[in-house]
This record gives C-alpha cells, sequence and structure tokens, in this order.
C-alpha cells in the first residue's frame, strides 16, 4: 500500500509509493474477479463510492463506477465544477470533508498537483480512502495498474520486455505512473519517442535513475518497432499545451501509420491510454496486435480489485 506513513488510511495517489508486492496483488486479485465475476457481485453491498471529476473523463469515471456497481456497491458524484458548489466558491477540502461523510470511498480527479495526497489527508480523519483517477500531469496510478495487468496477460511476465513509449511524454501522467510501474518489475528496456518539446520531464528522469530501467532514445517509430513487445501510444493533450501553435505543428509527427505495422512481432501489443485523436488510425483497430479497447475493458476488473482492497 503507500509507504507515506502520515496517512494511517490506505489511500492510491501514485504508483511510486506503492510496494511491488502490493501491486501483484491487485493484478492477482483482479485476474481472478475476471475469471470469477459472480463470486464478487456483493463483495461491497451496502457501500458507497464518491466520483468527484473536476476535469474531463469518459474511462476512469465509468469504469471505476462500474467496477462498484459490479461488486453490488453504489455511486454519487459529479463529473465537472458545473453544478456544484465548487462554483460558489467551495474549496477542494471541505468537498472533500463533506463527500467522507457521503461514502466510504472518494475517487479524485483533479488539476493541481498534489491534490490527491492533500484530499486524503483531510480523508484520513474519516478513515475514508482516497483514489486518485488522475491528478495535473503527474500520475495516473490506477491506469498503470490495468496497463501492467494487460501486459502481463499477454506477455505472461512483466520484466524482461521491450516497450516503446510514443507521443507526449512529458504531460502524460499516464506515461509517467507506467514507468514507475515497470521500474518495480525487474530489468525492462524504454524506447522513448516524442517531440523534443514533449521529452519526459527531467525530475521524472531524475527519479526514474533508481529503477533498473533501460532508458534509450528513439528517433522514429521504423526504427524501433521490430523490437517492440509493448507499443504504448499517446495522445497529444491539446488542453495540457502551453502553445496552441506548436500543438498544431507536432500533432502528426508521431502516428503510428498501417505501413509500419509490416515490421511489428506478431505478439506485439499496441496500447494507449484513450481517448485516441490522430496518433492511431482507425485502420490500425483491424490489426490483431491493437489491444487498446481491451486495456480499456481492464480497467474495470482492475478497479474493482483496487475498491475491494480499499473498502471495508
Ligand atoms: N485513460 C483515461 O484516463 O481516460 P479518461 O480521461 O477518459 O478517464
Amino acid at each position: 500500500m503507500n509507504e507515506d506513513t502520515e496517512h494511517q488510511t490506505s489511500h492510491i495517489f501514485g504508483i511510486r509509493y506503492m510496494t511491488e508486492n502490493f501491486i501483484q496483488g491487485i493484478l492477482d486479485d483482479a485476474s481472478e474477479i475476471k475469471q470469477n465475476p459472480s463470486k464478487y457481485a456483493e463483495a461491497l453491498k451496502g457501500k458507497i463510492l464518491s466520483l468527484a471529476f473536476w476535469e474531463a473523463s469518459t474511462r476512469t469515471r465509468l469504469s471505476f463506477e462500474s467496477a462498484m456497481l459490479r461488486l453490488g456497491g453504489k455511486t454519487l458524484g459529479f463529473s465537472s465544477q458545473a453544478g456544484t458548489s465548487i462554483e460558489k466558491g467551495e474549496s477542494l477540502s471541505d468537498t472533500i470533508t463533506m463527500l467522507a461523510g457521503y461514502s466510504d470511498c472518494i475517487v479524485l480527479r483533479h488539476p493541481l498537483r498534489g491534490s490527491c495526497k492533500l484530499a486524503a489527508k483531510i480523508a484520513d480523519k474519516y478513515g475514508v480512502p482516497v483514489i486518485s483517477g488522475g491528478s495535473g500531469s503527474q500520475e495516473h496510478p490506477t491506469q498503470a495498474l490495468l496497463d501492467i495487468f494487460t501486459i502481463q496477460e499477454y506477455h505472461h511476465r512483466l520484466s524482461g520486455l521491450n516497450v516503446g513509449i510514443v507521443g507526449d511524454l512529458r504531460y502524460s501522467r499516464t506515461i509517467s505512473s507506467l514507468l514507475f510501474a515497470l521500474g518495480k518489475f525487474g530489468r525492462n528496456t524504454i524506447y522513448y519517442l516524442s517531440h523534443p518539446s514533449l521529452h519526459l520531464q527531467d525530475e521524472l528522469v531524475y527519479d526514474l535513475e533508481s529503477t533498473d530501467l533501460e532508458m534509450h532514445k528513439a528517433t522514429n517509430l521504423a526504427e524501433i518497432i521490430s523490437s517492440l513487445d509493448v507499443l504504448y501510444v499517446t495522445r497529444l493533450q491539446k488542453e495540457r499545451f502551453p502553445d496552441p501553435m506548436l500543438y498544431n505543428k507536432v500533432k502528426e509527427s508521431y502516428q503510428l501509420r498501417p505501413d509500419l505495422m509490416k515490421a511489428a512481432k506478431e505478439d506485439l501489443i499496441i496500447m494507449h491510454p484513450l481517448p485516441r485523436v490522430d496518433e492511431i488510425p482507425y485502420a490500425i483497430d483491424r490489426f490483431p496486435q491493437a489491444k487498446y479497447f481491451e486495456q480499456a475493458k481492464n480497467g474495470v476488473y482492475t478497479r474493482m480489485a483496487v475498491l475491494n482492497r480499499l473498502i471495508h
């Protein structure tokens, strides 16, 4: 669980704080739930999950909702500030205090760095766990859990893998969490490919130095695709670009074109946290290596495992 001893309740705000044992336990639980979903149909009967989303989401919010319903629990919450008293100026801390009184667990998506830790500190007083549903451009821990669950399902291992990461590596919280997750499971080789303005942040590269990840900069997809076990593509996040002109300039540079697939291994898996825009054309969907929709579905089983562990 989180190695942050400041909190007494178990919260999830970053993969970097989780032990390998805790992560493996979640993956094992998710696999068991996927095989025997009916066994868990009443596991959280009588419990309520709050979904507090300050930012847009389809997969994270709805797969958490689906997970809670499939566990026999109920959900409440909001999907934007509109229609809540946040519009009247209510603070994050007061909103979390309210939700801690109304529910047994809170999933939070918020744009500000540190928002999840603050929420956890407040909810801790009420014994209510907080789970990050993606916080700023820092971390998206449950996305990383479903990502490595999918990788393990196809490759039956989480080490000795060649993983290409492509697109927006600077502003993608998904990439940060995935790298921390892969870094906990031994030696993996990462080929990173992005526009110079979207390279991995220095702070992240520094934090990853303590892991066994071998990092290689790639210059184009054609150069690396034949050696990859996993190709993880990300969207250029227009909303996080400081300059819209720059977004328009680089958006098509890192597209996975169908002709590139000729060199791909049969057991390559193509992943994407979604939503996609231009970086994976629809023509790629017909390749057996395209796994991004299965990956998104695995979010339900992984999040069922997380909720089942955290809510008592
Ligand atoms: N992968 C992901 O976080 O998608 P949403 O933004 O739709 O939740």
